[in-house]
């Protein structure tokens, strides 16, 4: 795994400044395309369109075996673009963090009965028990102790499975960092990632994590996604009796 994580963490006073405009506050529904724009997945390499959004929450539903009236918990949902997603496909019950308050008050405004809260993920309460806890495009941002310490946690608050998703691989960094440099312009790029890294990781690393546990590491499933080709994801089961 490589990381050159910064221990004065910019990326969380760049979240913290995002949230609903007063205009979209005072709407009653918020729009798909809202939230992945408040998650940041609307421009550059990371750009993600509402119909791709859709087809990738039906594939890891698929893959998940989610059903109506499950529960799924996100870790670092943000605005919650990826629960809400899910939700349209099913009825399920869902809850999620973001240290980035303004982007859980829009999370709560979209999913009124979700349960949201405005932490770190570090603190991330091992109950309630959820069926599913996932964590997608999250984990970059933690230093490699910290992603050890929320998936430990995770896989305790999980009745089922835990799902870390759009994960950087660490095998495509360069090309990766090369790509993301190219798709913006030079100006664009240094106002974008200016003293910003992400941590890099390897199926691998999370394997020995829970070493004694199936899991199921694949590709990023996000269909048109210019970042799909650097970023894995991966599951971890436990075992189910009777
Ligand atoms: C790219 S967005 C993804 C949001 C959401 N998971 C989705 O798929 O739409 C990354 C999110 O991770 C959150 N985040 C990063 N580090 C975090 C931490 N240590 N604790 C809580 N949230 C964190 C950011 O605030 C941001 O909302």
């Amino acid at each position: 795994m490589s990381s050159s994580f910064a221990s004065d963490n910019r990326w969380q006073q760049i979240w913290e400044k995002r949230g609903l405009t007063p205009d979209q506050a005072a709407q009653k529904a918020l729009t798909l395309d809202t939230l992945i724009a408040l998650d940041g997945f609307d421009s550059g390499a990371g750009k993600i369109s509402p119909v791709d959004w859709q087809e990738y929450a039906r594939r890891i539903s698929d893959k998940l075996q989610l059903h109506a009236g499950d529960s799924v918990f996100e870790v670092g949902c943000g605005a919650g673009a990826f629960l809400y997603a899910l939700t349209q496909h099913q009825p399920l019950a869902v809850g999620g963090l973001d240290y980035a308050a303004g982007l859980i008050a829009a999370a709560q405004q979209a999913m009124p009965a979700g349960d949201f809260h405005a932490q770190s993920a570090d603190d991330l309460a091992v109950e309630p028990h959820y069926d599913v806890v996932i964590a997608n495009s999250v984990f970059h941002y933690f230093s490699p102790e910290q992603a050890a310490k929320v998936l430990q946690l995770m896989w305790q608050k999980a009745s089922r499975a835990i799902a870390v998703l759009d994960v950087p691989h660490a095998d495509t960094q360069a090309a990766c960092e090369r790509m993301r440099r190219d798709a913006l312009s030079e100006a664009e790029y240094e106002e974008k990632y200016r003293g910003l890294h992400h941590t890099y990781y390897t199926p691998a690393w999370f394997a020995a994590q829970l070493s004694a546990v199936n899991h199921d590491a694949f590709e990023s499933c996000v269909p048109n996604y210019a970042q799909s080709q650097y970023r894995f994801s991966i599951l971890f089961h436990k075992p189910q009796h009777g």
